[in-house]
């Protein structure tokens, strides 16, 4: 597959037209990148938004974004937002709505504001605002870290899908979770401790495999706490995984999550 230099071309225009009133980066991950484009607006720089004027992200600017990468290429674009700066300046309707108008295939919406951060509580009823006005697809987001949150932020908001953050970390079984719960209404049995190793490990020597060792272990201590959570000794393994330097290292604390966790 030939590839191509959208993501930079769009990011530079980006950065042209809009310099530093609001950060916007135009995403597309390597490996789909003939399937979709995914879009995120990021408010977290937004000069207008700290003076103010909320209301500018739903203003030309934006629009025009949304406008020329819709047009410039031929496969759905996707935006994700939150519910916009502060609790004084929601305004996600009136975005999402010019997103829709110009465009784009699907919104997807994290319900909380930029200043809230990852604050409780996460706003399931802005999420069915937007999707009950809207005709694109909405996706849903926000605190879904098991099935039944899941079942219930499709039947709070009515959305048509739900993006899953920080649930997936350290536990991608979640998906096959959530999926079987719709289905069936029941959920599959937890994986055990070696298979929530063997799959840790799979994970990082893949991004070793594609960062080399030195970055991808680097980049992988995060996802080490994330998986060793629950493990008996958790607190002192923790420590152990952000030192954690090399595959040979890694292997070694498997070892030793093993011998505590199982073999004790
Ligand atoms: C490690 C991590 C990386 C993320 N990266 C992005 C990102 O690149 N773009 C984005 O729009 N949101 C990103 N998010 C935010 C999530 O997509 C999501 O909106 C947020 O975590 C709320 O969902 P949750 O409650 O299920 O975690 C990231 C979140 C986490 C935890």
């Amino acid at each position: 597959m030939e590839m191509r230099a959208y993501p930079d071309d769009y990011i530079n225009l980006a950065q042209r037209l809009l310099g530093d009133m609001f950060y916007f980066a135009v995403k597309a991950c390597d490996m789909d990148i003939d399937e979709y484009y995914s879009m995120f607006l990021v408010s977290d720089v937004s000069r207008q938004f700290q003076e103010g004027n909320p209301t500018y992200i739903a203003g030309k600017t934006g629009c025009e974004i949304v406008k020329e990468v819709v047009s410039a290429v031929d496969i759905p674009v996707t935006v994700k937002m939150r519910k916009v700066w502060d609790d004084d300046s929601i305004n996600c309707l009136e975005v999402a709505t010019i997103v829709e108008e110009n465009g784009a295939s699907a919104v997807a919406l994290h319900g909380r504001t930029r200043q809230q951060y990852y604050k409780p509580p996460v706003d399931w009823d802005i999420i069915k605002e937007v999707k009950s006005h809207l005709t694109i697809p909405v996706i849903g987001n926000g605190d879904v870290n098991s099935a039944e949150k899941a079942k219930k932020l499709y039947e709070h908001t009515g959305c048509d899908m739900i993006m899953v953050g920080r649930g997936a970390l350290g536990n991608p079984w979640l998906f096959d979770e959530i999926n079987q719960y719709l289905k069936t209404g029941t959920i599959p049995p937890k994986p055990t401790p070696e298979e929530k190793l063997s799959v840790m490990v799979k994970q990082i020597e893949r991004m070793c495999e594609l960062k080399g060792e030195y970055l991808g272990i680097r980049q992988s201590r995060k996802h080490i706490v994330w998986y060793l959570k629950g493990f008996r000794g958790a607190a002192s393994l923790r420590n152990e995984a952000g030192h954690t330097s090399s595959l040979e290292e890694l292997y070694a604390l498997v070892q030793k999550v093993l011998d505590m966790h199982i073999n004790s």
